[in-house]
């Protein structure tokens, strides 16, 4: 028998191997939305210098639920912001989707936050003279659109929170329940590929905190929306599907909470 009917077969099974690698590496990326790689970051008050952050490397997944929980001081409002484009790292870098924030131009960097991202704060951060969909409209005084456009936009935002009939009361007027709907609604108005929201029920009672989490696990588990939330609670936290724990800057640990 000659050489080539034993290679034959070898070498189709190795193709074939690769060919799966392959495969199973699209899959594997494509999944991936954002890849925070080494970062740091420093702050300096005075002479003294305060290392909020040191070498933290984390992958979000697209609609992927991921807690991030820890001390207070523990450098994870400094990681938000740096995943969410408000700041930028000393070292590492943050990929979106294969795109280095640090590389993107002032105005990518600008679409980036605007639409990509959508934020909510502990404190909702609502104009509070503003009425609800006067302050979801805010996000989209930059997109090309139409007043009526924007007004119908979101106005859809609020409906999703189930704010439609509060949509004209004053920011200031509503419950803090209902400001941090509002402050979700205005987050999706642009369709943003992830949710960034730091301790987003730390101003609210445990029923109003109920409402705002299932809001946050629908968007990520029913949308696709990935969400990256900060709490100091720990049930809530055991709803996600990833927590980090972060201590002094740095990844402590990583559990898997729901399996
Ligand atoms: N703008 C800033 N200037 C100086 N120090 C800061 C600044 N922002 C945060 N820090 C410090 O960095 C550390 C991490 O802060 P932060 O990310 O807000 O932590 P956490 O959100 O976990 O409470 C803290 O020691 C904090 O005091
Ligand atoms: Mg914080």
């Amino acid at each position: 028998m000659s050489e080539n009917h034993v290679l034959a077969p070898m070498y189709t099974v190795r193709i074939a191997s690769r060919i799966r690698l392959y495969l199973l590496g699209m899959v594997l990326k494509t999944s991936i939305l954002v890849e925070a790689k080494n970062i740091s970051k420093k702050y300096h008050r005075g002479s003294e210098t305060i290392m909020a952050l040191g070498d933290v490397s984390l992958t979000i997944s697209k609609g992927e639920l991921l807690a991030i929980v820890g001390p207070s001081g523990s450098g994870k409002t400094t990681l938000t912001h740096i995943i969410g484009g408000l700041s930028t790292p000393d070292t590492g870098m943050v990929v979106v989707e294969g795109r280095e924030l640090k590389k993107q131009s002032d105005k990518l960097l600008s679409a980036y936050r605007n639409s990509e991202v959508g934020f909510i704060f502990q404190n909702f951060g609502l104009v509070p003279s503003y009425s609800a969909i006067e302050n979801v409209m805010i996000p989209l005084v930059v997109a090309n659109l139409s007043a009526k456009q924007r007004y119908d936009k979101a106005k859809e935002s609020l409906v999703l929170v189930g704010l439609q009939k509060r949509m004209h009361q004053r920011a200031d007027e509503l419950s803090g329940g209902e400001q941090q709907r509002v402050s979700i609604a205005r987050a999706l108005v642009n369709a943003p590929k992830i949710i960034i929201a730091d301790e987003p029920t730390g101003s609210l009672d445990s029923a109003r905190g109920e409402e705002i989490m299932k809001i946050l696990e629908d968007l990520a588990h029913k949308q696709g929306i990935s969400v990256l939330m900060v709490t100091h609670d720990m049930g809530l936290a055991a709803r996600a599907d990833r927590i980090i724990h972060i201590r002094d800057g740095r990844i402590e640990k990583e559990s898997h909470a729901n399996n």
